[in-house]
């Protein structure tokens, strides 16, 4: 075998045939490194050796129905689709030090409390220290069985002998493979062992679930190079000043994708969120100007959430638009349509716009809650703490419906709002106390809010 050497990007995986500073597929700089791969004989067909014929079935084929395993967490049951697929791979990936090894300690235990075989597999822990985090988060009865080891070929061999129904591999980046010569944490090491544990995974029917640190120095491969190889891929995020855990589904071959699960941390471990509206709003400031309560969908729930604006006059040449929480070209994009269409210019003000809590919205459903936010912090005109705001903004100012308007007015209702401004369309719920105040387009919503 050829031995040949190329350029990968640790962050998407690319492969390039120089060094360059800056990965050209994905954007990230100092990403790239060099590799050394093995070729076998390259330019050849399979030749005239036959394979064997593939058992053929029809469409119609009746299966048993899928058997899944519930952890009894309800936040991770719900994000895995209603809880854990036989011989299914899941990636869990997120920033060091934001709790992926507890939460999946924590899983791990709950699937063996339940009677699931667990085993936990460390890579980057001694198995006393996770004892002792297993101790301290009063998890030390389950009977989870727990190994520290990195070779994959050690932890193939003794899942083939143990069977368990979930493995936890902790983390991908610690593993190796005496396949490949790279070292961990490389993106050949890190694929061939994901690759390894995946089809291991379908040949025998273990659930396995891969741990992947997302790296910001660009040494280590992120999760992203395993993204497509698994079936589910879930984020675990949240603001490290903040308490709030939100376990997101960004791929989900046996469920919705962008399900959400919110967890606290707490001195004892992470505590499932099961009111996560209450939660998020309980935190809110007084009545204030730039403080708009927004009803979003995340996943299949209804999410109340806070969006706070400030608009403050700017000394700088080009003003600063910082931007937490959501995306930055939308808010550019609205705040050039309430300057087109509206009349009010923003060029002599700075622009600060954060979802509190630590959230992250990418619903444009948001966009006239922020529309408000901004202009009530402009005009020092607060809106009314008890109304809910949403609807999308469209570059010629007319408000648009959006999806599951009545689950956002049933959440609303619920936590005690008692008005909503949305876009026209929407109806009174029965039983619903809710006040709809309908508007066409933003200048009306100006108007009638902010008498502009
Ligand atoms: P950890 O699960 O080790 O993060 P990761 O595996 O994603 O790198 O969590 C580390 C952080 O969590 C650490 O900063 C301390 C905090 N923590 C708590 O606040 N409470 C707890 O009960 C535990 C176990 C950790
Ligand atoms: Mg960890």
């Amino acid at each position: 075998m050829a031995k040949n050497s190329q350029f990968v990007c640790n962050a998407c995986g690319a492969v390039h045939s120089k060094w360059s500073g800056r990965c050209d597929a994905c954007g990230a700089w100092n990403t790239i490194t060099e590799e050394t791969v093995s070729t076998g004989p390259k330019g050849k067909s399979l030749g005239p050796a036959k394979g064997r014929s593939i058992p053929l079935s029809n469409l119609s084929t009746q299966d048993a129905p899928l058997q899944r395993t519930h952890s009894g967490l309800e936040e991770l049951d719900r994000v895995l689709g209603g809880g854990l697929v036989p011989s299914s791979a899941i990636l869990v990936g997120g920033d060091p030090g934001i709790g992926k090894s507890t939460l999946l300690l924590q899983a791990a235990a709950a699937f063996a409390r339940r009677g699931a075989k667990a085993l936990y597999v460390t890579g980057e822990e001694a198995a006393a220290q996770v004892r002792m985090r297993g101790q301290r988060l009063g998890l030390a009865d389950a009977p989870l069985l727990l190994a520290a080891e990195t070779n994959l070929r050690n932890i193939l061999t003794t899942l083939d002998n143990e069977r368990p129904t979930v493995a936890i591999i902790d983390s991908i980046q610690t593993m190796w493979s005496d396949h490949v010569e790279s070292a961990p944490g490389s993106v050949s090491q890190v694929r061939a062992c994901a690759h390894e544990l995946t089809s291991f995974a379908k040949r025998k029917g273990i659930s396995v679930v891969l741990v992947g640190h997302v790296t910001k120095e660009g040494q280590i491969a992120g999760p992203r190079v395993v993204e497509h190889m698994v079936d589910t891929v879930l984020y675990f995020e949240g603001e490290r000043g903040h308490h709030f855990r939100i376990l997101r589904a960004v791929k989900n071959r046996f469920g919705p994708a962008d399900e959400i699960g919110v967890f606290e941390m707490t001195g004892s471990g992470l505590k499932e969120v099961a009111n996560p509206s209450a939660l998020f709003l309980s935190e809110r400031d007084h009545p204030a100007p730039g403080s708009v309560v927004f009803a979003g969908i995340e996943g299949t729930r209804p999410l109340l959430m806070e969006i706070q604006a400030l608009v403050a006059p700017s000394s700088l040449a080009s003003p600063r638009r910082t931007v937490v929480g959501w995306d930055s070209a939308r808010l550019s994009m609205i705040l050039a349509v309430l300057e087109a269409r509206a009349g009010l210019g923003f060029g002599a003000m700075d622009v600060y716009l954060n979802i509190a809590g630590g959230l992250r919205i990418s619903e444009p459903a948001a966009d006239l809650a922020v529309a408000a936010a901004i202009l009530s912090s402009r005009q020092d005109h607060a809106i009314a703490p008890d109304t809910v705001v949403f609807g999308e903004i469209s570059l010629s100012g007319a408000l648009r419906p959006v999806t599951q308007a009545d689950a956002r007015l049933r959440e609303a209702a619920k936590l005690g709002f008692s008005a909503a401004f949305g876009p026209q369309g929407l109806k009174t719920l029965e039983q619903n106390s809710l006040q709809l105040h309908t508007f066409m387009d933003l200048n009306a919503f100006i108007q009638s809010v902010f008498g502009a």
